[in-house]
């Protein structure tokens, strides 16, 4: 009987669209890197897909969060998710904390994974260093996250270059559950685009951009100011050279021509005609009236959309029943297979 329920399931997974689950924290403000990184991306192929997107606030909390501010920064990203242009038409965005059943199936996923997988993710590592006291959550972060996948049978998951590894971790988990217990969970495939997967940061292009760090001219910010975004990218690390062109071990210039690669849609080759002879000045200047430009129409929208503080209530919490029987079903399914209950 078990074996004809899976089989029935796969050939319906099949024939249905594929489904996309992407997360994005609700800490600290949303940067070029994330937009041009992923949610971009969410957009991009939002009507080829079944789609689902989730504020992850509990991802937010492994480390400490000021009180009052979460819940201000969670409907922040609510509205800028739809101001780049999620159609709730089409996509589903929810609050991770809304449907409970993804820490119930943490807890699950917890006791098939083994503690030195969790140990060698690079995230923990790099994050762990910078703080005192270490939450266990920092360490289960990836476990948490892997619930947020298995549990919509998720096919895709588009994620810059950072999370590639904690989407790795996601299948191996997902595997080892099936081996132990039965083909319960659908194999998940991260999607990493060929440009922009790590932009780094402006004022240390060693460093990918990064929400948690605070230095003034690090990142730019989605709902930065023209002025802001003018000054930031005037004081962008450079090096000594004079040519203008594409070159991995130059990684300040390289990552100005990348953001200015993406925002313009122009080919690299263009791009280093259009530079041929001129100055880091001007591409400078060029490359901040390009951002400038293209983060307007999101700015007014978002500035539209959180006018009803109302209306984005009502999608969140829309959003949540809509994903809560698929997730209810599949843990229902993991814990018949476990014999829990
Ligand atoms: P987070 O800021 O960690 O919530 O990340 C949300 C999404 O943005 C994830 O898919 C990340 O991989 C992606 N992302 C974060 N920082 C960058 C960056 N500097 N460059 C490209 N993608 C990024
Ligand atoms: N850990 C991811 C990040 O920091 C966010 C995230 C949480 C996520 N759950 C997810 C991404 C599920 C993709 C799928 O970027």
């Amino acid at each position: 009987m078990g074996n004809c329920q899976i089989n029935k399931r796969n050939i319906e997974h099949k024939i249905m669209k594929k489904r996309v689950l992407s997360g994005i924290q609700p800490t600290g403000s949303i940067h070029i890197g994330n937009y041009l990184g992923a949610m971009k991306h969410w957009v991009a192929s939002q009507d080829k897909f079944d789609n689902i997107f989730c504020i992850v606030d509990l991802h937010s909390i492994t480390v400490p969060q000021e009180t009052g501010e979460l819940r201000k920064k969670t409907r922040e990203l609510a509205g800028l998710l739809l101001a780049i242009g999620i159609d709730p038409e089409l996509s589903v965005v929810f609050v991770q904390s809304h449907v409970k059943e993804h820490t119930e199936l943490t807890w699950i996923l917890n006791c098939v994974t083994p503690l030195g997988w969790l140990q060698r993710m690079t995230q923990y590592k790099d994050k762990s260093a910078r703080h005192e006291i270490i939450s266990t959550g920092l360490l289960d972060y990836p476990v948490l996250m892997a619930a947020d996948i298995l549990i919509y049978e998720s096919d895709y998951v588009p994620v810059g270059e950072d999370q590639k590894q904690h989407v790795e971790l996601a299948r191996d988990i997902a595997q080892r559950f099936n081996s132990m217990y039965g083909d319960v969970f659908v194999i998940p495939e991260p999607v990493i685009p060929r440009v922009g997967a790590r932009i780094m940061g402006l004022d240390d292009p060693t460093c990918k951009m990064s929400k948690s760090e605070t230095g003034q001219g690090h990142a730019l910010y989605l709902l930065d100011s023209p002025d802001e975004i003018r000054m930031k990218i005037k004081r962008a690390t450079t090096d000594s050279h004079r040519d203008i062109l594409f070159n991995e071990s130059r990684p300040g210039i390289n990552n100005l021509l990348t953001i200015y690669e993406l925002f313009s849609g122009k080919s690299r080759s263009e791009i280093e005609a259009h530079f041929q002879g001129k100055g880091y000045g001007v591409l400078k200047e060029e490359l901040a009236e390009l951002v400038i430009e293209g983060l307007k129409p999101l700015q007014e929208r978002y500035r539209e959309i959180t006018a009803d503080p109302a209306y984005l209530e009502s999608m969140l919490k829309k959003g949540a029943d809509k994903v809560r029987p698929i997730a209810e079903g599949v843990l229902r399914r993991v814990k018949d297979r476990i014999g829990l209950g």
